[in-house]
């Protein structure tokens, strides 16, 4: 790989955990994962997809379960589908129909057990290339806003190397559902450098209110560190651990916190909110969402 091309595209795959059950989308999530529920009109998968493509990555390694085919199945041309579409002339649907495809070159890796995200992201080693040095993971029920902060942090991994987290800053009472960080200052205000991590600490334990929020670009050598780390919270594998044992072993780790929002797209109350969200910039829906929540909203008061 020419030097060229390592500046302008350093991150080549983006892991995508997505084996799980969806519990908390329950009933729905029985025969829909919960990575296809549409936000307005665009499946959580395909943002995530959207959102690899931008930072320049080829290769989607979804890690998925034997029950949820439809997530790579999304991925699939669809022939009989695109024939009717295009006997209509229907271009626009049409195109939109083979978009995913054309963003990402997905990748489908089997957990059999829910042994944690450190054993899911750990799983995809096997995909990369021998020279790719560097991984993006994305999780899918974390939908960060405005899209992009994983350009800010490729640019911060280019100046101090290691691995670079996204973060947010929290209220305490919230830190519990979080990876937690341990931080001191640099000279960027938003860019601190990490002094230790823990996996959803009890409130009085927190080092800090800066959480992990759902995108990482890890240095290769995180797949070392998955391999020697042992059950963690919840008697899963956590990837939290895996970067603590990076941090005790002198590997740099920084997080860019992020001056954005953050919808949880794996519980109903988050993914209503981050509809909200897309109706309002839709084109097509922006006018008569803005008009009838204003109404709605408005009849609330009364
Ligand atoms: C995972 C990570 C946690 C991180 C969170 C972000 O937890 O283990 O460190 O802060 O995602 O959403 P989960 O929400 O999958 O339990």
């Amino acid at each position: 790989m020419s030097q060229t091309r390592e500046v302008s595209c350093p991150v080549r795959t983006v892991i995508v955990p997505a084996a799980g059950l969806g519990t908390r989308f329950l009933p729905a999530t029985k025969s829909v994962p919960k990575e296809l529920l549409p936000v307005v009109d665009t499946p959580g998968i395909e943002l995530i997809a959207e959102e690899a493509s931008a930072l320049g990555a080829s290769r989607l390694a979804i890690v998925t379960a034997a029950r949820k085919a439809g997530v790579l199945g999304y991925f699939h041309t669809d022939e009989q589908l695109e024939h009717a579409l295009e006997n209509k002339g229907d271009s626009a649907t049409l195109a939109r129909v083979r978009r995913a495809a054309s963003l990402v070159e997905p990748v489908a890796i089997m957990q059999d057990e829910p042994l944690g995200l450190g054993h899911a992201v750990g799983l995809a080693e096997a995909v990369l290339d021998d020279d790719e040095d560097v991984v993006a993971v994305m999780l899918p029920d974390d939908l960060v806003l405005p899209m992009g902060v994983m350009e800010t942090m490729a640019q911060v991994r280019r100046e101090y190397g290691g691995s670079v987290l996204c973060a947010f800053d929290v209220p305490r009472d919230e830190v519990s559902n979080y990876g937690v960080f341990e931080i001191a200052e640099t000279d960027t205000g938003s860019v601190k450098r990490v002094l230790g991590m823990v996996e959803k600490p009890v409130v009085e334990d927190a080092p800090s209110t800066f959480v992990a929020a759902g995108r990482y670009l890890l240095d290769r050598q995180i797949f070392t560190a998955l391999k020697e780390i042992t059950p963690g919270k919840g008697g899963e594998l956590q990837l939290t651990d895996a970067i603590e044992l990076l941090i005790e072993q002198g590997h740099p780790v920084h997080i860019v916190v992020h001056d954005g929002s953050r919808h949880d797209l794996g519980n109903p109350g988050g993914f209503i909110r981050a509809c909200v969200d897309f109706g309002l910039q839709h084109p097509d829906y922006q006018l008569g969402l803005r008009r009838y929540l204003r109404q709605r909203l408005a009849e609330e008061n009364d």
